[in-house]
């Protein structure tokens, strides 16, 4: 499938989405979401596909909402345009999608890589929200996201002052999984979905629902809940195999991959 402005590619298991804007520093204008949403929709519906990366430049994963295309927006045209409901898409995809960010990640850019499961960081990676500095606020989840990532203190400090963050503070105050040097990011990041895609699909995706269930509800209701999916997993094939392997000390041959 082409697109304008992502590159994808699929690698072993593995749905590789690059950011494909380079000249506006991979910019989230409208059409780039859509072509993200289809990307991912698709591998999502693809049953070799077990995990997703996303991932930009090295110098940029995404430098925010296309600020050139709302510049001129009205309330109304935002309201009834409703333009950032289809970055939902990213946080409702039912497969793990690792953001592998290089270079700046701010606004939209930080929001986008905060939907997805987890982060890894390029050693050269910025994060911010940098809104503030625009005469707006963050509008795709920095509010909400960041703040449960790195706490209230540090949330207000982003938001209000617009600052960065670099890729150690980001990895001290838990925004990131792990920092990798920039140049090899995409390897690493494409190898880790590698790892996981190697896994039962179905026991991934319930485990990827379970630890998300946990952003969402009371311990007490979070409990009940793993331990609704942890019961089902022993109606699986891939339980009775897992197990066995370990037993038998071989490899496990999950059959739903
Ligand atoms: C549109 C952008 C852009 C953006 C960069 N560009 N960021 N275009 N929207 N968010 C364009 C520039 O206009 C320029 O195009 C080209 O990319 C290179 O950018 P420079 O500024 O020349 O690069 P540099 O000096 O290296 O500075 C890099 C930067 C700076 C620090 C990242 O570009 C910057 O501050 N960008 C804006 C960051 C930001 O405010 N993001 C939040 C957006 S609001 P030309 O044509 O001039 O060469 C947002 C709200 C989300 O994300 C709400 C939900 C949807």
């Amino acid at each position: 499938m082409a697109y304008e402005h992502i590159l994808t590619e699929t690698r072993n298991g593995v749905g590789l989405i690059t950011l494909n804007r380079p000249k506006a520093l991979n910019a989230l204008c409208s059409d780039l979401i859509a072509e993200v949403s289809e990307a991912l929709d698709g591998y999502e519906k693809d049953e070799k596909i077990g995990a997703v990366v996303i991932t930009g430049s090295e110098k940029a994963f995404a430098a925010g909402a296309d600020i050139k295309e709302m510049s001129s927006m009205s309330y109304m045209d935002a309201y009834l345009g409703d333009f950032i409901t289809p970055w939902d898409r990213v946080a409702q995809n039912r497969k793990p999608i690792i953001a592998a960010v290089a270079g700046y990640a701010l606004g939209g850019g930080c929001e986008l890589a905060m939907m997805c499961d987890f982060i890894l960081a390029g050693d050269n990676a910025k994060f911010g929200q940098p809104e503030i500095t625009l005469g707006v606020m963050p509008g795709a989840g920095g509010s909400q996201r960041l703040t449960r990532f790195v706490g209230k203190s540090k949330a207000m400090d982003m938001c209000l002052t617009g600052r960065m963050m670099d890729a150690e503070e980001a990895e001290r105050c838990g925004l990131v999984s792990r920092i990798v040097p920039a140049g090899d990011l995409v390897e690493e990041a494409v190898k880790t979905a590698q790892k996981i895609a190697d896994f039962s699909l179905p026991i991934v995706m319930m485990t990827k629902e379970s630890v998300n269930r946990s952003y969402e509800t009371t311990l007490n209701e979070g409990l009940k809940f793993e331990r609704r999916l942890f019961h089902s997993m022993f109606a699986t094939e891939d339980q009775s195999e897992g197990m066995a392997a370990f037993v038998d000390k071989r490899k496990p041959q999950f059959k739903n991959k």
